[in-house]
């Protein structure tokens, strides 16, 4: 990967593989781990959720968002997710819209590639503005 800052990834890094481990993953067998700042300075962390209902099946990041509002709010700053092998994945496509709802185009997002913005990941996003008048 390349070269990133150790703040604050390392401890994101630790964070996204320790709760990988919890994954539910009966049926694809590929666990996910997320982790994220939020910008009062709380961690918030989540892992996927599978279902015999395969459709059902709840990523990492619907946890993650979910205990961001459970803890209090607040916007989300950094965020990182891995799999089951301790490797960094991109969020997929539904997620990268959840994402930005609760970080905006500033929400600093780790790919292989380096350390990218949501705005580069997802850009031009439909938000909540997209809402408002013409
Ligand atoms: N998965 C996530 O948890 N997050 C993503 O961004 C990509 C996919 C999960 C869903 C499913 O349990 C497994 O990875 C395989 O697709």
């Amino acid at each position: 990967m390349t070269q990133v800052p150790d703040e604050p990834w390392a401890r994101l890094l630790d964070a996204a593989r320790e709760v990988a481990r919890r994954a539910y993953a009966p049926y694809s067998r590929f666990q996910v781990g997320a982790a994220a700042l939020v910008d009062d300075g709380r961690l918030v962390v989540g892992c996927n959720v599978e279902n015999a209902a395969y459709g059902v099946t709840l990523c990492a990041e619907c946890g993650l968002v979910s205990a961001l509002h459970a803890g209090g709010g607040g916007r989300l700053t950094h965020f990182v997710c891995v799999d089951g092998s301790d490797r960094v994945i991109m969020p997929c496509g539904r997620c990268r819209q959840l994402l930005s709802e609760h970080g905006g185009p500033d929400l600093l997002v780790l790919a292989r590639s380096g350390v990218t913005p949501m705005s580069q990941v997802l850009p031009d996003a439909f938000g909540p503005d997209s809402l408002g008048p013409g």
